[in-house]
């Protein structure tokens, strides 16, 4: 996947990032995901005191792509300050695996470090509506 086509979106989840609210981790990220249509939505990780509500940043973009219609995605960029380049967790995989699964998905650092991946080889084997129509047959 070619550089011009990461890197505005890189930027978007650098600039996603900024707006981090994470008091309790002092962990910042960004995220931003790009849409059949074009258009780039982003987030940032969001903290609760009560830890467990805390939402990642990729599940915001993908949240706030979701609830203005767009259902089919191209790519998908992670942004945080980590030397070993931040992968979503296993919550976000499995959000990326329903909802985003055709997405390229690039990890990149402050350094301009970055990797891509398929959510495949992300999320082996994942569960999804599949299952839950074969029970019992
Ligand atoms: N976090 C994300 O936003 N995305 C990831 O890919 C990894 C973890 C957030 C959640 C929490 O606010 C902080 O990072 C520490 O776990």
């Amino acid at each position: 996947m070619s550089e011009e086509v990461f890197q505005p979106l890189i930027e978007a989840a650098l600039q996603a990032r900024s707006q981090s609210i994470a008091p309790f981790s002092s962990f910042q990220v960004g995220a931003a995901v790009r849409a059949e249509s074009g258009k780039v939505y982003t987030g940032c990780n969001i903290e609760s005191a009560s830890y467990g509500l805390t939402v990642c940043a990729e599940r915001v973009a993908i949240w706030k792509a979701l609830s203005e219609g767009e259902r089919h995605f191209t790519e998908l960029a992670v942004v945080a300050d980590t030397e070993t380049l931040t992968p979503p967790c296993g919550t976000c995989r499995q959000i990326i695996w329903e909802f985003a699964k055709s997405a390229n998905i690039v990890f990149a650092n402050l350094r301009g470090e970055t990797e891509t991946f398929q959510i495949a080889e992300l999320l082996p084997r994942a569960f999804d509506a599949r299952f839950l129509k074969s029970a019992g047959k």
